[in-house]
């Protein structure tokens, strides 16, 4: 495969196509091979957490999983995932890269942990929503010990109305029982700022409320910035005085906050449709 192919595949946008061939226009370094061994001893485990990075820094696990994309897509090929789901997943690099440089105004993959979900095979696009196949662990007591979980993610693109994620959580619960049908799922959780209560109470009536009420809500969790960083892409709670108050959402993130409020997530988890 070459390195076009793969930019192609990873849906690298124009604007970072240049540095992004860059990186593939030599040979491998020693710490891009132990990247890329990271990746293939995680391949088909199943893991449930980001790769270490250890000392390996954001430009080497890009070029890692450039590299590796073939790997990955023959591990998904031998599963019998189709071309286009494939596709659809691998575009979370390119989106990873376009939304660094959007919060930091340079090249690079900031969220450099999260692709190594992807990477390990085992986290699908599936239309609206991003779904990760889980063991069964033990602060799941609403889930029987026998099921995986899927975790749901929400990328940005597009809204979120009610149709595309039933069609979502539709599909996903057709392709997990067709290509992994010895790992039965019976439930999702949704760990994610979109699941704050204050969200819900603040707008009742947005696509984000309707998709929080979709899930039981287990418990919620300090992260004070994902609010913030989701709806702004900027990290940290400083010169928020600059930040625009167009959208219902951007007035609502920012008046909690005024009043003294603090943003955090929701822990949720809900019974997937049955077919
Ligand atoms: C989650 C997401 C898809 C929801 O989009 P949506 O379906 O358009 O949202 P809603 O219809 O509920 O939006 C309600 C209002 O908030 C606004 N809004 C929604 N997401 C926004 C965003 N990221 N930035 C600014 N405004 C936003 C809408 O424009 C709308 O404004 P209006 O009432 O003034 O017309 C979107 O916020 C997004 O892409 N977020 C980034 C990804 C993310 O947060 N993932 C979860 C990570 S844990």
């Amino acid at each position: 495969m070459d390195s076009s192919e793969i930019l192609r595949l990873t849906d690298i946008r124009d604007t970072d196509r240049d540095e992004t061939l860059a990186l593939l226009d030599r040979d491998a370094g020693e710490q891009v091979l132990d990247a890329m061994a990271v990746l293939r001893g995680r391949l088909g485990a199943f893991p449930g957490g980001y790769a270490p990075s250890g000392s390996l820094d954001e430009f080497v696990w890009l070029e890692a999983y450039l590299r590796f994309t073939p790997e990955l897509l023959a591990y998904w090929d031998g599963l019998g995932i189709p071309a286009e789901i494939s596709a659809a997943t691998l575009a979370d690099l390119g989106r990873n890269v376009d939304i660094t440089r959007r919060v930091l105004g340079r090249f690079g993959l900031e969220t450099f942990g999260w692709l190594s979900l992807h990477y390990a095979g085992n986290l699908f696009q599936l239309g609206r929503l991003q779904f990760h196949l889980l063991p069964h662990h033990e602060d799941e007591g609403w889930a029987a010990p026998d099921e995986w979980i899927l975790s749901v993610h929400i990328p940005e693109g597009g809204g979120l109305s009610p149709a595309a994620v039933d069609a979502s959580f539709e599909e996903a619960v057709a392709f997990f029982g067709r290509h992994f049908p010895g790992k039965p799922v019976r439930s999702a959780e949704c760990i994610s700022w979109l699941l704050d209560p204050e969200l819900s109470r603040r707008l009742p009536e947005s696509n984000m409320a309707r998709f929080a009420r979709r899930f039981t809500l287990e418990r919620t969790s300090s992260s004070p910035t994902d609010a913030v960083y989701f709806t702004f892409r900027k990290r940290g709670l400083d010169g928020l005085e600059l930040l625009p108050r167009d959208s219902s959402l951007q007035r609502a993130v920012l008046e909690h906050l005024d009043d003294g409020g603090e943003w955090g997530l929701g822990h949720g988890h809900l019974t997937l449709p049955v077919l």
